[in-house]
């Protein structure tokens, strides 16, 4: 059994074998129906808690649709149902929720909480986005990339805006899939180092650049993600918004990168806000691949976890 609890701290190996096996599991499913089984039904008679304690639309119908198409079963919690909201320890929940389910995906705040689930549960956790990182976000996202390009290894791929959750788990993922990267966004919002240090003790290039026009020169993927998360205060969004605007990906950014480089966002985005709709609805844009890769990318991390 394995926990998915983040990019860097999951084999490199691993973390490839997922990517593969993703690949393998979308193309044996070309043409069914959504609600179509796989062939393949490792999940049958296994039951699989996802617990929310911020909204979603991917992570929950990805993961819900995933586990059916396995042959699973799921229940969908919001933790302010739970008791959990009412004072019950993280502890004693992964205790309890071990003695019925066979697999925990849990979408928090603090990466503590994820964390400690994992360290008391006797069955799987699977982190579904915390403050800190998303993982899922980046397997989907490596996946959709070298469907479209090849592999990623090598790559320049470029962070503009905010270096958030999603931002941390690319740089993760730049140490483990061995490609560059640079962000671009004011030094008030720049990524933890700890995950800068991470990639480049992998041997990977990290750079910041606060001009987004000579960041993004010769990028084969340019990423954003909104100006405001989940966790922030919304009495910070105006000043993200100013401190934020420069670094929206639009035609005229997107033209300083190579004439191939694809766009990539995770999604809710704020269209004329981080990314304009132009680039979202244009050419170089992916991100509704990268939507779909999701659902692939956790059937892979389910299957891993519960070595399937
Ligand atoms: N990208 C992503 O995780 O989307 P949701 O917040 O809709 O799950
Ligand atoms: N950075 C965003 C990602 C949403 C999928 C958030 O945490 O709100």
């Amino acid at each position: 059994m394995n926990h998915f609890l983040d990019i860097h701290t999951t084999a490199p190996e691993d973390l490839r074998a997922m990517i593969d096996a993703a690949r393998s599991m979308k193309d044996a499913r070309t043409g069914r129906p959504k609600g179509a089984p796989d062939d393949d039904q490792p999940l049958a008679g296994r039951m699989v808690a996802l617990i929310f304690e911020k909204p979603s639309t991917r992570t929950r119908v990805s993961f819900d649709v995933g586990v059916r198409q396995m042959g699973g079963q799921t229940m969908v919690l919001s933790g302010s149902d739970m008791q959990l909201g009412h004072g019950e320890t993280i502890a004693d929940t992964a205790r309890v929720l071990s003695r019925y389910v066979d697999m925990i995906m849990m979408r928090t705040f603090e990466e503590a909480t994820v964390q400690e689930m994992a360290e008391y549960a006797s069955v799987p956790v699977i982190n579904g986005l915390t403050n800190r990182t998303h993982p899922c976000q980046i397997m989907a996202d490596v996946m959709t990339y070298e469907e479209h390009r090849g592999p990623i290894a090598g790559k320049k791929v470029v962070w503009s805006g905010d270096g958030n959750n999603v931002c941390a788990s690319l740089i993760h993922g730049a140490g483990q899939f061995g490609f560059d990267l640079t962000f671009t966004g004011p030094p008030t919002l720049d990524p933890e180092a700890e995950a800068i240090e991470f990639a480049r003790s992998k041997g990977s290039r990290v750079e910041i650049e606060r001009d987004p026009a000579i960041a993004v020169e010769g990028a084969d993927l340019v990423v954003t993600d909104t100006w405001v998360s989940m966790h922030d205060s919304q009495s910070a969004r105006e000043r993200r918004h100013n401190q934020l605007r420069p670094y929206q990906v639009n035609d005229a950014l997107m033209a300083r990168a190579k004439p191939d480089a694809l766009f990539m966002h995770c999604l809710p985005a704020h269209r004329d806000e981080e990314v304009t709709s132009k680039v979202m609805d244009g050419p170089a844009s992916v991100v509704f691949d990268e939507a779909e890769n999701r659902l692939h990318a956790q059937k892979a991390i389910m299957r891993w976890c519960l070595g399937l």
